[in-house]
């Protein structure tokens, strides 16, 4: 087998993975970055609305924090809270200082926009909607320009190995030849990025199968909170057109939601109308949807400056124009759409997972900051701070080399991948059904059955992509419902409508830990300081 070795490997190229390799590489360790198609096939590419940091005068970083606990519903990290909104302000300005163009107001300044539960106006943008392809444009053009990185396109992350319970490197598949190697490095941060494609709905690209948790949790590592998963309100609904985003910052510039009738109905939810945080608004569209036996709503923005709408949202304009909408005359159908999940690989404040010498950042990993729902905008920053976070504990990690050669390690060739297929598209449907915006016991339990049902059809077969992401996608499917079964609450994202309060005190964690065969979930309070830090 194919054999090469780094200092240290990054799977993923979004921006959590772009910005820890730049912090490797800058430190002087060679790090190769395997990413499954091109580096900027990531949800980071695709994000619209933008960057939220505190950059203006009339802000200040413990209002951001304010909003950030707030969404979260009581579930955040404060420690972690308190990292993104400190740490945030100087990863914008140095993404600014590498040449990240985005947008400004006459005279310069930079335009900041407003979107959901955000109390000032603070998320940067780029060509008005277009914020993340911006930004993984600027950290790709750097990574290509430092010698120590190795960006490693088509090449697709089967496996973590391990040697003595401690991270030994990556089995992987080249998806150019179709030959398996093995890639040695004592320390892997996953970036993997979310696992939106469990769900027949969602904003996410066909990359999002959840591959770093699964890998993560078949290695031995912890997994948090994965219930958590973020509905987006507003995916336009049209027959025969992807569910593509209609970004927040739509709302945050006045745009209305409106029924049938052309009413409004957030304002008799929640006093902060469009605006309220995402899962108020989410579950705000499902039940005006059920009242009126509609299966959209509408998002209006028909009472703004039509040129100013279009110049704001110029993606969003010429996509919805292929469908013959036009977003400034017409009212868009809209419906929530899987979009983020909060939950994921459990690590500190360093990215450290509970395996030594594997890290993970951004959406695949959890440490807490987004609690029970995420503030929107606040997840590039999330990758951003914890991305170069990760890379500075992998630094500071020492980087013994990995003794030895794993291109004939038994454990290695011991993976088999699972059967490719349909299973994905029963799956996709079983989980939108049964473990989607509403749930219950009885769903979650209906689900957990059937989704087992698909894992004992499943036989061993070569190693390839689909096979594995069709392993992957059961597995975090499965993990989700779990979760969503063991808290008997309803929270941010998380609504049981058989438990549709919340519990008493102060917010739990739900942790599994690997081995068991149904995952048992002890649950753990929310840790409010003293978080664990690099000495
Ligand atoms: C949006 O533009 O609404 C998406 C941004 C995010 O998910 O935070």
């Amino acid at each position: 087998m194919r054999h090469a070795s780094f200092d240290a490997l990054v799977i993923g190229s979004g921006i959590a993975g772009l910005r820890a390799a730049l912090e490797i590489a800058q430190g002087g360790a060679r790090v190769a970055i395997p990413t499954k198609d091109a580096p900027t096939d990531s949800s980071s590419d695709r994000a619209q609305g933008g960057l939220a940091a505190v950059l203006s005068d009339d802000d200040e970083v413990s209002l951001h924090y304010d909003d950030t606990l707030v969404a979260g519903d009581g579930l955040c990290h404060e420690g972690a809270v308190r990292v993104l909104v400190e740490e945030g302000p100087a990863r914008a300005l140095e993404l600014i200082e590498w040449g990240a163009r985005f947008d400004r107001v006459e005279g310069g300044a930079l335009a900041l926009a407003r979107e959901g539960a955000h109390s000032r106006r603070r998320i940067l943008r780029a060509q008005g909607d277009s914020t993340g392809r911006e930004i993984v444009r600027t950290l790709v053009a750097r990574a290509q320009r430092e010698s120590r990185i190795v960006l490693m396109p088509r090449l697709f992350s089967a496996d973590l190995v391990l040697a003595g319970g401690r991270c030994a490197g990556l089995l992987a598949l080249d998806e150019t030849s179709g030959e398996p190697l093995v890639l040695s490095a004592p320390a892997v941060v996953l970036a993997t990025g979310g696992a939106g494609q469990v769900y027949r709905d969602t904003t996410n690209p066909p990359q999002a199968t959840g591959d770093g948790i699964a890998m993560a949790y078949r290695a031995g590592a912890e997994v948090m909170d994965l219930e958590f998963v973020q509905f987006h309100p507003t995916a336009l609904m049209l027959e025969k057109a992807p569910r593509f985003l209609l970004s927040e910052a739509m709302r945050g510039e006045g745009g209305r939601l409106v029924n049938a009738a052309g009413e409004r109905f957030m304002p008799a939810i929640d006093p902060r109308g469009e605006l309220a945080p995402r899962d108020i608004v989410t579950r705000g569209i499902v039940s005006e949807m059920r009242r009126g036996g509609a299966a959209c709503v509408w998002l209006d923005m028909t009472g703004l400056e039509p040129a100013f709408v279009r110049a704001r949202f110029p993606t969003i304009a010429a996509t919805c124009a292929a469908f013959g909408l036009d977003i400034a005359r017409d009212r868009i159908p809209v419906a929530p759409c899987a979009h983020y999940l909060m939950g994921g690989v459990k690590t500190d404040l360093w990215g450290r997972t509970s395996i030594p010498g594997v890290y993970a950042a951004g959406e695949v990993a959890c440490t807490g900051v987004h609690g029970a729902n995420r503030l929107a905008s606040n997840s590039l920053l999330d990758g951003l701070v914890f991305g170069a976070r990760a890379g500075k504990a992998v630094l500071d990690s020492g980087l013994d080399p990995v003794p030895g050669s794993l291109a004939a390690a038994p454990e290695v060739l011991a993976i088999a991948a699972a059967e490719a297929a349909e299973t994905v598209g029963e799956l996709r449907g079983i989980m939108w059904d049964d473990v989607g915006i509403l749930r219950d016991g009885e769903t979650l339990e209906r689900a957990i059955r059937a989704i087992l049902r698909l894992e004992q059809g499943l036989r061993p077969r070569p190693l390839e992509r689909p096979g594995i992401e069709t392993r992957n996608q059961l597995f975090v499917g499965r993990l989700i419902t779990e979760s969503a079964l063991a808290r008997r609450e309803s929270r941010g994202a998380h609504f049981r409508s058989d438990y549709p309060r919340r519990e008493a005190g102060r917010g739990r964690h739900s942790i599994i830990a690997p081995g068991a065969a149904a995952p048992d979930l002890p649950i753990i309070p929310v840790p409010r300081s003293g978080p664990a830090d690099l000495p």
